[in-house]
């Protein structure tokens, strides 16, 4: 596993922690819905970090034709009748440009700058000139609202702590319980306010089209100019 990264509970791990055994039973939530909110299907799509497929299926579902990529074959195992990538998102070099790029699961919140830089710099290379780049933020209080818990299939997800590192970044331990299993996941952010993100988009040659959700958590973006 990455430094500063960890993870505990039955099953394989990711290099950041996650467990692919509670990947695999999370339920799709609500991303559907607003990623169709910014590009409709029929669409082509590339989603980075899909994980076990949680929100493929559910976008395949709708009409999208989803290219998976992650860096975990544990978690694309996961993924069926979907063509699948097993590739860290930053050296992706696909010969194919989409309509949509999804970059969720607040990776754009890496905490060293080189490798956000590099994760934007994919999208940017990988979407269709008028196509989208949607990116998934921590919201607004995300670290300082712990503990909390939030629904997680028939489970409990518990954001524990977030301690501050001093550099930055942040160090953050969840848990999920379910009733015939736990996980716990530490995990690096670096929080980015909204001037300092779409500084990063700038850098790599995107730009903020609008905020999708009130909360400013979901955002669509485009190639700069
Ligand atoms: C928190 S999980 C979320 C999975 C999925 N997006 C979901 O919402 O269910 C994050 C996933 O991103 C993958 N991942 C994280 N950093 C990555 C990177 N730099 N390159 C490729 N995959 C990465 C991990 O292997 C893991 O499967």
């Amino acid at each position: 596993m990455k430094d500063g990264y960890d993870g505990t509970g039955p099953g394989e791990f990711t290099p950041d922690g996650c467990a692919v055994d509670l990947y695999a039973r999370l339920p799709v939530r609500d991303e559907p819905e607003i990623i169709a909110a910014a590009q409709p299907p029929p669409a082509t799509l590339l989603e980075l970090g899909a994980g076990a497929g949680r929100v493929t299926r559910a976008l395949t579902t709708w009409g999208y034709e989803v290219t998976a990529v992650d860096e975990s074959p544990e978690m694309l195992e996961h993924i069926t009748d979907v063509r699948t990538v097993c590739s860290s998102i930053e050296d992706l070099d696909l010969p194919d440009r989409y309509d949509v790029v999804l970059l969720s699961s607040f990776l754009v919140h890496a905490p060293d700058p080189a490798v956000r830089a590099a994760l934007l710099d994919t999208c940017r290379r990988h979407v269709n000139p008028g196509g989208v780049v949607l990116i998934q933020r921590e919201g607004r209080d995300w670290h300082e609202r712990v503990p909390r818990d939030s629904k997680a299939g028939d489970g409990i997800a518990r954001a524990l702590s977030s301690d501050d590192l001093g550099d930055g970044t942040r160090s953050i331990r969840f848990e999920y319980v379910f009733p015939d299993a736990t996980w716990t996941q530490v995990f690096r952010s670096r929080p980015l306010t909204p001037e300092q993100f779409e500084e990063a988009l700038s850098g790599a040659g995107l730009v903020l089209d609008r905020y999708l959700t009130p909360d400013g958590i979901w955002a669509c973006c485009r190639v700069a100019g």
